[in-house]
This record gives structure tokens, sequence and C-alpha cells, in this order.
């Protein structure tokens, strides 16, 4: 039978794809990854759906469910919190359910970052203030950071950053990145998007650390940089009236004229 990966996205149970809400209706197993994963999400179990917290779980233990509903001839729906492509733990799933001749599917979900900026009602990338955004993380108990991949180095960049995992190591956070966005620099926290508890804190680099010193120790993205606090941004060339493209030739004498 066939392991269904499904992100459950942030929080909110109707930021679910339709396509994941389908698949855990069809699967007689279901196998959540704990408080992050919306409990009103296994609601959409079948009746009489065997439902599993793995967070108790090693992945050995993980892996031996999902081996004994498969031999008993069911579909598995698998959810993790956000997206599968970040911070998941899939990748250590998919690489022993292969081994084991097991097959998958997967299934996208909004990711955490993506309901923090909606919370902000922010786009991420603005014209000629910033093109790019880094999903990055500071070290855990449990992970190290592969060499490069240091805030610092993040940092020299001058992109948004979003970091995620570190709301605990918040004072880490500013001292590496003052040197390199200044104390000014806009930050935003916020807790649980799109959860009923959700709490956010605009503040800058240099005043951050008070401003958020009563928020939760978990659950967090961390956002900064100049797009959170920009009016000043230039219009995208996309919508302006003299832009020559595809969809809206400029002029008669447009190379796009009668092009599909
Ligand atoms: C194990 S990672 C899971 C990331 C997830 N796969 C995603 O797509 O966002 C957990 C971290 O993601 C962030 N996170 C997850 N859900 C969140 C939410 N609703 N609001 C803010 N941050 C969240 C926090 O930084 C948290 O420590």
């Amino acid at each position: 039978m066939t392991v269904h990966f499904i992100g459950a996205g942030p929080g909110a149970p109707d930021l679910i794809t339709l396509r994941g809400r389908d698949l855990i209706a069809r699967c007689p197993v279901c196998l959540h990854a704990g408080s992050l994963v919306p409990a009103a999400l296994l609601d959409h179990c079948p009746p009489g759906a065997r439902i599993v917290n793995t967070a108790p779980l090693t992945l050995d233990e993980i892996i031996a469910t999902i081996s004994e509903a498969h031999d008993a001839g069911h579909d598995i729906a698998r959810l993790h919190s956000g997206d599968l492509s970040i911070w998941s733990a899939m990748g250590e799933q998919v690489r022993r359910l292969k081994a084991l001749g097991i097959p998958y599917t997967v299934t996208p979900g909004v990711p955490s970052f993506a309901a923090a900026a909606a919370a902000l009602e922010a786009e991420l990338t603005l014209p000629e203030i910033g093109q790019s955004l880094i999903l990055t993380r500071t070290a855990g108990r449990a992970s190290s950071m592969p060499p490069g991949e240091s805030l610092t180095a993040f940092g020299a960049t001058g992109a948004t950053l979003a970091i995620h995992l570190s709301i605990h190591n918040l004072a880490g956070v500013v001292a590496d990145l003052i040197p390199h966005y200044g104390g000014a620099c806009p930050v935003a926290i916020v807790w649980r998007a799109s959860w009923p508890d959700q709490q956010i804190v605009r503040a800058t680099l240099a005043t951050v650390e008070g401003a958020a010193a009563d928020g939760p120790e978990r659950t967090a993205l961390i956002l900064i940089g100049p797009v959170l606090d920009n009016a000043d941004f230039a219009e995208s060339s996309l919508y302006a009236p003299g832009y020559d493209r595809r969809f809206r030739p400029s002029s008669a004498d447009s190379p796009f004229v009668g092009k599909p």
C-alpha cells in the first residue's frame, strides 16, 4: 500500500490543500507529528481510523508502525506541520521506505514562513529593496549547522531572513546580525502563525530582545530585513503602462504582437 506524506500547514485547520484533506479522508491509518499538527485535521480521518501521534516515537518505531499498516494492506496518511520540504524529517523516512520497497507520495503544504508573512500582511520580496529570502535556523541541541551556513554568512548578503527554530536564541541572532543589518533594521516575530493564539511583535534589531521578552519560547518565526518596514519601494515593471510584454504588447510594433 502507499504512504502519503502530507504537509499539514502552519496551524489553521483550513490551511491544508484539498488533495491533502482528501488523502486523510481515504486512509485508514494516520500518523501525525504531534502538537504542531492541528487536532482538527484528524477529524477528516475516516471513522475507525487508527491515529498515531509520532512525537514520542523513534524513527525505528515510526517505520515499524508504517510497515505493519503496509503489511495489513492499509494506506497511510503521514502528516507533518507546514510544508514537507523544510525541517519535516521526511527525508529519513523516505530513505527507509525506499529500502523497504514501500511506495509513497508527497503532497505539499503551506509553510510557516508564508503564514507568518500573511499575518504581517507582508510581501517579502520588494523591487530594489529585497529580492531574496533565506530560510534558515541556528544550531540546536539536536542539530548543528553545516560549515558556511552561519547567520553571519547569510547576513553578509543583506537578504531577508526567515529564521526558524531559534526563538530561544534571539540574543545570538541579534548579536550575529547587527554588524550586517544595523540596529535600525526591522524585525518581526510571529509566534504560532495562523493559530488562534498567534502573537506578533514588530521591532528593530536593536529593540527586539526587549520587545519579545514576554513572548513564548517555542514555535516562532523571526523575520529580518528592510522589506518588513519599507513603504518607499519602486513599483514592479511588470504592471507599468509602458512595459512591453507578451501578455500586454505596448505598441503595434512590439515583437510580442501576435505571439501566443
Ligand atoms: C520542525 S520546524 C517545521 C517547519 C515546517 N515544516 C514548515 O514548513 O514551516 C518547526 C519550526 O517551524 C516554525 N513554525 C512552525 N509552525 C509555525 C507557526 N505556525 N508559526 C510560526 N512558526 C512556526 C518555528 O520556527 C518552529 O520552531
